[in-house]
């Protein structure tokens, strides 16, 4: 499936790098060495189709193609890009699993994924904190197809074991979520699925390989809007599904159906934005650490929530299980909706604008922008507060970013 499969010994492959450091991992896992014209980068395969020289070729290639055969050749871009494929390969080294598959979006990754591996009958179990659209699939849509799903608090590992039933094929889940930054105990949703049968789906588009490896506590499959930290730059949009050879080639079966594949061009940046994914997470690490520190410390400041934070309610965990805390963060400005948006309107730096994990900072006040079609009520029954701030910071100087919180923050108390 992937590049490495259809090569021969002497180029680069996943177990080369098995052993090797992130950045490493980042730079050359997957990248074959013998490229066209020796170029040092990958080239953009820009191709809807691939050219075979006589019918004769194209039995051949079917033949082989039938029996499982692994080999250099592609049909027809629907079905396999050598450009999409050497960066999925970079992401499966990245998280340390067998293989992964690349979409035209995150969201394209989770349906295409979900629709693969449930049918009418089955049931799943979700954590009540996901993202709004992917809880809208597994809620409203799934269940016009006979699928019906259970929400579960998140953190109440008993309510989650007590909602696996007979039908139960997979628990889906999210960590960091969006905007409480709650962390899940991987390796305890890992054991219950074990222990009942169930496979398991996790989205950590927040956390990064570089914070969190699931498949190392036992999690089947990962899921990435790799729009976000693995693209790095706000510049394309793009999924991932991460895991063992006999589930994604289900799913690959299903993307070949659904067509939801990834351009070329967009692989190509992807790929790009992947080789510095280790330095900008680690610089959001610490950045995010120290910008929640002088958040906590600030009298028109409320409440912060950052799992590198001991107030966090996930604290512990976060620090058993990740290696960093990454760069978002949420906190209540002492404000109602109004001043709130003031405080964010004052700021210099970021964009206000949704997504993040690309390089430059971004905020949002949730209450006005992803929940601002419900209700004050609405919002308050599932937790959004008026005074909601999620900053997502970008590669920029810790300092520049607390000097821009001050001046902003001063006409907030
Ligand atoms: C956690 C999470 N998963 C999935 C998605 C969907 O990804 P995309 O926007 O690339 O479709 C998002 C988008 O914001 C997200 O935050």
């Amino acid at each position: 499936m992937t590049l490495s499969k259809v090569m021969t010994p002497e180029t680069q492959s996943l177990i080369r790098f098995q052993t090797a450091g992130d950045s490493t991992r980042a730079v050359h896992a997957g990248a074959r060495r013998d490229k066209p014209f020796h170029a040092l980068i990958d080239p953009i395969v820009q191709t809807a189709t691939y050219a075979f020289d006589s019918l004769e070729d194209i039995q051949d290639f079917l033949e082989r193609h039938e029996a499982g055969e692994k080999f250099d050749r592609y049909e027809y871009g629907r079905y396999g890009n050598p450009t999409v494929e050497a960066v999925a390969e970079r992401i499966a080294a990245l998280e340390g699993a067998d293989d992964a598959l690349l979409f035209s979006s995150g969201m394209a990754a989770v349906t295409t994924t979900l629709l693969a591996l449930l049918g009418a009958g089955a049931h799943l179990v979700i954590t009540d904190d996901i993202y709004r659209r992917t809880r809208e699939f597994t809620n409203d849509f799934l269940k016009r197809y006979g699928v019906t799903c259970s929400v579960v608090p998140m953190g109440d590992y008993d309510a989650l074991e007590a909602a696996i039933g007979p039908e139960t094929r997979i628990i889906l889940s999210e960590t960091p979520t969006n905007p409480y930054l709650r962390v899940l105990d991987v390796e305890r949703v890992a054991e219950i699925a074990h222990r009942r049968g169930v496979l398991t789906m996790l989205d950590t588009t927040f956390a990064t390989p570089i914070n969190l490896r699931p498949i190392e506590y036992g999690i089947d499959l990962v899921v990435h809007s790799a729009t976000k930290y693995l693209g790095g730059h706000h510049d394309l949009l793009a999924g991932a599904v991460v895991g063992r050879t006999d589930l994604l080639k289900k799913i690959e079966e299903n993307m070949a159906s659904m067509g939801a594949v990834l351009a070329p061009q967009n692989a190509y940046l992807l790929g790009r934005g992947l080789k510095s994914l280790a330095l900008r997470v680690r610089h959001q690490n610490a950045s995010g650490q120290q910008v929640a520190e002088y958040l906590e410390g600030h009298p028109a400041v409320e409440r912060v929530w950052y799992p590198g934070l001991a107030s966090h309610p996930d604290h512990a965990v976060a620090r058993t299980q990740m290696k960093g805390f990454g760069g978002v963060i949420s906190f209540n400005v002492r404000g109602d909706l109004e001043s709130t948006a003031r405080f964010i309107d004052r700021l210099q730096i970021p964009y206000t604008t949704p997504s993040l994990g690309g390089t430059e900072s971004l905020v949002v006040q949730p209450a006005l922008m992803s929940y601002h079609h419900l209700t004050a009520e609405e919002r308050a029954a599932i937790g959004i507060e008026d005074n909601l701030v999620r900053f997502a910071l970008g590669i920029e100087d810790p300092a520049d970013i607390i000097a821009d919180l001050e001046q902003a923050l001063a006409g907030v108390a």
